[in-house]
């Protein structure tokens, strides 16, 4: 058995009376990957923060031992003198400052003297080897794509002297690669020695590469795992939502009927170059009642289709008819694709679906302000009313809805954006990518409530790179394969591999 590095004791924090950790017992062995799962808002980040003098000893009770000793923390350099340190969730490096300067950014090498920008630069370089990414230090942030932040935030963890890594959902923002690669680069860091804490919601990166998991749930130690065996994922999920889910997707309610939209010979250039076509004559359809997925590897065309078809977003180089009810409809603006009965849920929440900063009630009525407003003036009642409705309707966790949208979870703004959207009463939704970065328990209430919205008889179009959701909700998936419909599978005989291949552009048959 590994010694125990770590061990933080009935542990309690709360804002303004309300419990965030209520008597948490947590702890680490040397040189292990310990994965911190739960839920959103179950207590994840608070805890490390805590871990890492984030909030100060005075501000919590419970009591920390590092290396048998007895921490009282009132700073994070306090934690950092002894090796622990923390990446946060939310990336914090300043965008217009080089990488060299971010890295040392308050931790000048020369302690205390005038920085030695040429010790600096031979030090950086050291370090972004340390994390594969070899680039050149004097380069801004903000040229950097989001996964190279997230080593640039390694390295400077370890212009530090580490002992104890902890990463808050480093992967959350990264795409398959950068993932797979940030989690190679934990798995080297142990075998150099280095413990890490990981919190993921993701089962898949936690089944992957830790060896003890401890499972939070509203604060409370929810699971204990010691050893990762074939139940354990099925073990994560209950413990992490509380309940059984032995089916993560609802059953199906809805009743398909016949077609009530379709897209035919859609072809579109892109924007700046017209030589390029990126969707080449792509035909489908949408029953009512029915859930379409649209499958396709990154690149293959599944948003530019999306934003095409929706308001022309992507450039205006686009052919083909978009008809609803046997009719030819105008979607040539966004305006006029939602008078024509579209809706179109972003893949990017944050960028492109809400406005943060706005409460729950603005957001929701943001696309139907006629529906509230009488000769354009807003009537603050009606609103109310109506976003009050779409707030029970969908369970959103929020105080009020008067709170602001930044403050909720990831699975409750989701579901203000689907509010948004279901008050403008569309004929078709287009969903994209609409669990990315939402944990299960949130998973399953969107999977309840897309299958509502096709129950009613309308169209849903579920855009997916998560293959076992597609299976799970789609009633038949459509394969992009380099801007083309690479093949169509109904869900009888969906299967990964056959949805697969289409993506690939191998035929269904031989190849
Ligand atoms: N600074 C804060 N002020 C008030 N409440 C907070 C603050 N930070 C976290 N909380 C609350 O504490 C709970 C746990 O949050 P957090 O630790 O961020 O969860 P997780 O990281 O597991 O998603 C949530 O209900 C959250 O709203
Ligand atoms: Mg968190």
């Amino acid at each position: 058995m590994n010694k125990t590095i770590l061990e933080m004791k009935n542990i309690t924090k709360d804002f303004s009376g309300v419990k965030a950790l209520d008597n948490v017992s947590f702890s680490v062995e040397a040189n292990e990957i310990h994965a911190l799962c739960g839920e959103n808002g179950a207590g994840k980040s608070t805890l490390m923060k805590v871990l890492s003098g984030v909030y100060a000893d005075n501000e919590f009770t419970g009591d920390i031992y590092y290396e048998n000793n007895k921490c009282e923390f009132k700073t994070i350099r306090d934690s950092e003198d002894l090796g622990i340190v923390i990446i946060h969730q939310e990336l914090a490096l300043v965008p217009d400052m080089s990488i060299v300067d971010n890295i040392f950014l308050g931790n000048e090498i020369g302690a205390g003297v005038v920085v030695n920008q040429y010790s600096a630069i031979v030090e950086a370089k050291r370090l972004l080897k340390l994390v594969g990414l070899e680039i050149d230090p004097l380069t801004t942030v903000n040229k950097l794509s989001v996964g190279q932040q997230q080593l640039v935030e390694i390295a400077k963890a370890f212009s530090k002297n580490v002992k104890l890594l902890i990463l808050d959902e480093p992967t959350s923002a990264l795409n398959e690669t950068e993932s797979e690669n940030l989690l190679k680069l934990i798995l080297r860091f142990k075998s150099e020695g280095i413990t890490s804490i990981m919190i993921s919601h993701k089962l898949n990166e936690v089944m992957a590469i830790s060896d003890r998991i401890t499972v939070i749930r509203d604060g409370k130690v929810a699971d204990n795992i010691d050893k990762i065996e074939e139940d354990t994922e099925m073990r994560m999920v209950r413990s992490m939502v509380g309940r059984d889910l032995s089916n993560r997707y609802p059953d199906k309610t809805a009743e398909i009927k016949d077609v009530i939209f379709e897209v035919n010979n859609w072809t579109v250039k892109h924007p700046n170059d017209n030589n390029k076509t990126v969707i080449d004559d792509v035909s489908f359809n949408v029953r009512a009642g029915e859930v379409v997925g649209i499958a396709g590897i990154m690149g293959s065309g599944r948003t530019e289709l999306a934003l095409s078809i929706f308001g022309r977003m992507y450039g205006n180089q686009s052919s083909g008819e978009v008809k609803l009810y046997d009719n030819i409809i105008d979607t040539s603006t966004v305006t006029k694709a939602i008078e024509n009965g579209l809706a179109y849920v972003t893949e990017d929440r944050k960028e492109q679906g809400l406005i943060l900063i706005d409460t729950v009630n603005k957001n929701i009525s943001l696309t139907s302000l006629d529906r509230v407003a009488n000769r354009g003036v807003i009537n603050p009642n009606e609103e109310i009313k109506q976003s009050e409705s779409y707030r029970e309707l969908l369970n959103i966790r929020s105080h009020s809805i008067h709170q602001k949208v930044d403050s909720l979870s990831g699975g409750n703004q989701q579901k203000v954006v689907l509010s948004k959207w279901l008050m403008s009463e569309p004929e078709v939704l287009i969903l994209d990518e609409p669990t990315r970065g939402i944990d299960v328990g949130a998973k399953y209430e969107i999977y309840k409530i897309i299958d509502d919205i096709a129950a009613t008889g309308k169209g849903v179009i579920l855009i997916s790179s998560d293959l076992p959701e597609l299976l799970g909700m789609a009633d038949r998936v459509y394969a992009l394969h380099e801007g083309s419909i690479g093949g169509v599978v109904d869900r009888e005989h969906a299967t990964e591999e056959t949805i697969m291949k289409h993506m690939l552009g191998i035929s269904a048959e031989g190849n």
